[in-house]
């Protein structure tokens, strides 16, 4: 099948050429720097399928163009689907896959490693060590030993944060619709949200965006953490309120903030803008603190998540070629 595979940097076109070589080369891949917006749908030119990440834009114009020039297909190379209209997909028939689970460790062991860095400053001992200062004024640490973990959803991803954090010796709480019996059995307390804001230490995001989660660390969930704890956003940017998350660093309410996702990420995250004047006010009032610790969506970004994306990514467009179903569908109700 024809893919054309949208934001496609280096290194996915390693692992997607490496997938489809093991299947013989059955696709043809066309690689496209662009991100999918309105006005690169076109770019696609009717192949069948078009692969798409994290901040490819799928809405209803999109879909349009796709419904209308033959792409019935859109193949995401990421478990989050929240980038694209379900409901205007369903209705013009277009197929959304996705890849369910490639390394949910890679993302535990990134979240892991944002409160790590964060609570011994890392970050800060990096810099100030190569500037010849072994001053350890502002580095104060707590041990994770003993403290208090709020663990939000715990699916692949924030189950495997809490069986690390269990193996800190941390007491995880767990707020999740649908607890894991797992989880409970290891030794997570689930509790209802509002406890788990007021007991935690730490408190960490593994539920996906959707309508009902967006925003759900906001200037009312700030009041209601305990003063000075530590948030954690490894899932998706909208789930926290970023102008209340800074009014809640200015105030001491959090005491430290690590983010892999941003609200507005899409204009920002995985390019190289060093060079360039950043023109996001709120993201740059981010990086002034020197209590936050923010990576670009790197999460994910181990050898073992990407040869895993890319197998089930050309599973799924081999599965929709043959069946007319892809492996791992994403249905309107999954919004609910
Ligand atoms: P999953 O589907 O296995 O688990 C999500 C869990 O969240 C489920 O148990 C669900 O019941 C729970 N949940 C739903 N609404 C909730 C709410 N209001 N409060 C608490 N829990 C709620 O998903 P998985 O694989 O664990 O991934 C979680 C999220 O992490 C994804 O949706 C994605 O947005 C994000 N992610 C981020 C990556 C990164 O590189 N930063 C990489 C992969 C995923």
């Amino acid at each position: 099948m024809d893919v054309a595979v949208y934001s496609t940097k280096p290194y996915d076109r390693r692992f997607l050429d490496t997938a489809n070589a093991a299947i013989g080369g059955r696709h043809c891949l066309v690689y496209l720097e662009a991100r999918l917006s309105p006005a690169t749908a076109v770019l696609a030119g009717g192949a069948g399928a078009a692969c798409l990440f994290v901040n490819d834009q799928a809405d209803e114009t999109v879909l349009g163009e796709f419904a209308r020039a033959g792409t019935g297909l859109l193949v995401l190379r990421s478990a989050g689907f929240n980038n694209v209209d379900l409901a205007a997909a369903q209705r013009l028939g277009v197929s959304v896959a996705r890849v369910p689970a490639y390394s949910p460790d890679a993302v535990a062991e990134h979240t892991l490693a944002m409160v790590l860095s964060l609570n011994r400053g890392i970050h800060r001992a990096y810099a100030r060590v190569r500037e010849g200062n072994f001053a350890l004024e502002g580095l104060l640490g707590f041990d994770m030993k003993g403290r208090t973990v709020g663990v939000v959803g715990t699916g692949r991803i924030g189950a495997a944060v809490a069986r690390i954090l269990l193996g800190f010796g941390c007491r995880v709480l767990a707020h999740d619709p649908a607890p894991d019996p797992d989880c409970a059995a290891a030794g997570v307390a689930y509790v209802p949200f509002g406890e788990l804001l007021a007991a935690s230490d730490i408190v960490t995001l593994h539920c996906p965006l959707t309508p009902r989660t967006r925003h759900l660390i906001d200037a009312e969930a700030i009041g209601r953490m305990a003063r000075g704890a530590m948030l954690i956003n490894t899932g998706r940017g909208a789930l926290v309120d970023t102008q209340a998350v800074i009014a809640g660093l200015k105030s001491g309410a959090i005491g430290r903030l690590g983010l892999d996702v941003y609200e507005e990420e899409g204009d920002l995250f995985f390019q190289d803008l060093s060079g360039q004047v950043i023109q996001d006010d709120v993201f740059a009032r981010l990086l002034t603190f020197p209590n936050v610790l923010v990576t670009g969506h790197q999460a994910f970004f181990t050898a073992e998540a990407l040869a895993a994306i890319a197998q089930t990514t050309i599973g799924n467009i081999t599965a929709f070629e043959d069946t007319g179903r892809a492996l791992h569908e994403v249905s309107v109700e999954k919004l609910a």
